[in-house]
């Protein structure tokens, strides 16, 4: 073991201990002293000193929880043993050549083979000791992959202990079952981000995914079917191995076989040719190999692929049909995606009418143009997309896709957010088809902080029309709650209610974060509340003014200008002034919509306690009474009212349940603002 000095291994013990109390604050006590950004950099200072000492990494670091950001990037790790990856056949000539040239290497007259079926996921390499798991890679360049033994802790058939403890290092298919990437997909589209193209894709973002709660939430599985050193295991052929990866509680795939000769193999192919969409899972070929390890070591490999195995793929279902038009569909985040418009076409079992063209750069790329015949595949037999032009076809009558200059949905400004992204974004913040993702940021914890406002309402929201930018919902009613149907009750709407309530005297920084103006994110925020003190100082500064605070440069200085000469910008901060949300940042009073109004209170509150409701009551400069006289205004009912509510009846005071309690919050406080308007 090198030298690592003691100041070393104490900074990392005291950072451990100090991450794991702000952990303890933050969510245990649901109270944290520090802000996230000072926990992050805690964190990443551990992170740095554990890559430049691994031997000091304990299994009980904060960094190996579970949990989100921990991961600042994978580490790579050398693999005991190169991948290698497979030589393709497509078809039986080109299979048989493969069957010969193995005979004529180990001279015998027939060779025996095991068939496998070809998986599409992503290969990993499984390392265990004395049974336990301990390290899980991805291929990476062959020679060294990516540790994702977290990630692939969240595959819940990768078992964490095998049935016998042994030292054994296995290699297998990650991969997307169908329902898993149709579900995703799915998703993605509702929510406006591009559909993985295919299940290996869908597969490979997942697992390099550095947020491991990700991984968990979709479910990969796995197959695995090699095993390195198989000669430390007394196993003579893949048939064997096979077996042992099986008693040792590994997913071994059921439909692999043993094959007397090459024909055999053919007969396996063509079977599963018929049989593959039957699966739970995306096949694209099958995998032949020698079964004997003996003849396996005389073969040997070349530098990229075994010569004792190969892939033999399933001949793909492309058909040719032609491009109509180019629609654009903008997605949640931004992302312009064209879409291509074809001519009808039967592929695959379904009739396909539109389908992926990636981003702008793949139409270059690929020169597509209107009126090209293109041919188009199902990707992982589900998205179509379009491959490749049929250029002989063209007439000379096709038109150059046009490389759109702003967003079709609001005009706004286009462009890419870094060099190496793909994908062209509409960069107006108030796109409308940005507007549920922005209400997400806006709601969010290091925002204005409304937990009731998730996703599932937002998408009501919107799509009802209600809320048609950020503002609005400081103007959301009960009674326009309850219209939205199904799963929200009543509970839910007051709880809702009130949080909208409290959020308008949110400190300035968390607002101006919730705004997502580009490239402003908390840190920042901070920077201008502090500085500015108010958005409408923020609003009035100029692109020099905004430079000269620390920590703005010119590119965050010039976005937020840009952000707050818009028009729609205007309007929205008019709207949340006129809605009382606080805009300022020394500590304002709250509104005093309840001035002068007393309240008593009686019976079970649902949604708040006795100490909430009366709190929310007197910051917003009512009384709350225990009794009721003459002077009540107003009493607030729950269930089991106790004497209050007859005595109330006796003096006809106005009679008022939570729901109608926060309509009323509503109703002062609509009435305040005409007279201050006035
Ligand atoms: S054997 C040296 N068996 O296909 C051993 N590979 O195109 C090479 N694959 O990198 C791998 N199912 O990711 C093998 N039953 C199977 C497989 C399989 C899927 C993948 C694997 C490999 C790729 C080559």
């Amino acid at each position: 073991m090198r030298y690592i000095p003691e100041e070393v291994k104490r900074k990392i013990e005291d950072l451990r201990e100090l991450i794991e109390y702000h952990n303890y604050r933050y969510y245990v006590l649901a109270d944290p002293v520090i802000t996230d950004e000072e926990y992050d950099n805690l964190m990443k200072q551990l992170i740095e000193l554990e890559k430049k000492y691994p031997e000091l990494v304990t299994p009980d670091s904060p960094t190996q929880r579970i949990g989100d950001k921990v991961l600042e990037e994978f580490r790579t790790v050398q693999h005991s043993e190169p991948m290698l990856s497979l030589d393709n056949t497509y078809d039986e000539d080109q299979i048989k050549e493969f069957d010969d040239r193995v005979k004529k290497t180990v001279e015998l007259e027939t060779v025996e083979y095991v068939t496998e079926l070809k998986i599409d996921g992503v290969s990993v390499s499984l390392r265990y000791e004395k049974g336990r798991f301990l390290l899980g890679l991805t291929r990476g360049d062959g020679t060294r992959g990516e540790d994702i033994t977290e990630n692939l802790k969240r595959v819940r058939s990768i078992p964490l202990r095998l049935r016998k403890p042994i030292d054994i290092e296995v290699r297998g298919e990650v991969y997307m079952p169908v329902q898993e990437f149709e579900r995703l997909n799915n998703e993605r589209l509702e929510q406006g981000e591009p559909p993985f193209a295919n299940p290996r894709n869908a597969t490979a973002g997942t697992i390099r995914q550095l947020d491991t709660s990700v991984t968990r939430a979709r479910n990969l599985d796995s197959f695995i079917y090699y095993v390195l050193y198989p000669e430390r295991y007394g196993l003579k052929t893949q048939w064997d191995a096979l077996n042992l990866l099986k008693d040792l509680g590994f997913k071994v795939n059921p439909h692999s076989r043993i094959c007397k000769d090459i024909h055999q193999v053919i007969e396996y192919w063509n079977e599963w040719i018929k049989k593959k969409d039957e699966l739970p899972y995306w096949v694209d070929g099958i995998v032949v190999k020698v079964n004997q390890f003996e003849l396996q070591r005389i073969l040997g490999t070349t530098a990229k692929a075994p010569r004792w195995a190969i892939a033999f793929k399933f001949p793909s279902e492309k058909v040719e049909t032609k491009l109509l038009d180019v629609t654009i569909q903008v997605g949640r985040t931004g992302v312009l995606t064209p879409v291509a418009e074809l001519e009808p076409v039967q592929l695959a079992g379904t009739v396909v009418r539109r389908a992926s063209l990636h981003n702008f750069d793949y139409i270059v790329e690929k020169d597509i143009r209107i009126g090209d015949w293109v041919y188009i595949e199902k990707a992982g037999g589900i998205i179509p997309q379009v491959l490749y032009v049929d250029k002989s076809r063209r007439t000379g009558q096709e038109k150059e896709i046009e490389i759109p200059e702003s967003c079709p949905m609001c005009s706004g400004r286009v462009g890419k957010l870094n060099p190496e992204d793909v994908a062209l974004r509409c960069l107006n913040p108030h796109c409308p088809a940005k507007l549920k993702r922005s209400l997400v940021t806006f709601a969010a914890r290091n925002a204005l902080d409304i937990k009731g406002l998730g996703e599932k309402i937002i998408e009501k929201l919107v799509d009802s029309g209600l809320v048609k930018d950020l503002a609005d919902i400081f103007y959301l009613t009960p009674f326009e709650l309850t219209q939205l149907g199904s799963g929200i009750g009543h509970k839910t709407i007051a709880n809702l209610l009130s949080q909208i309530e409290q959020a308008k005297s949110a400190p300035l920084y968390k607002i101006i974060t919730g705004l997502g103006i580009p490239m402003v994110g908390e840190k920042t925020a901070r920077t201008l509340a502090r500085s500015m003190g108010s958005i409408d100082k923020i609003m009035g500064a100029t692109l020099d003014e905004l430079t000269q605070i620390p920590g703005i440069g010119s590119e965050i200085a010039r976005s937020i200008r840009e952000y707050f000469d818009n028009e729609k910008t205007k309007e929205l901060i008019k709207k949340l002034k006129q809605a009382g949300v606080k805009l300022q940042e020394e500590h304002q009073q709250n509104k005093q919509t309840l001035a002068g109004l007393t309240f008593a209170i009686t019976g079970v509150l649902k949604n708040f306690s006795r100490n909430q409701i009366e709190d929310l009551i007197h910051s917003l400069g009512g009384k709350v009474s225990d009794s009721v006289t003459k002077k009540t205004d107003y009493l607030i009912v729950g269930e089991n009212p106790g004497s209050k509510l007859s005595k109330a009846n006796n003096l006809g005071i106005r009679i008022i349940n939570e729901l109608e309690f926060l309509e009323l919050i509503k109703v002062e406080a609509k009435n305040h603002q005409q007279q201050r308007l006035l």
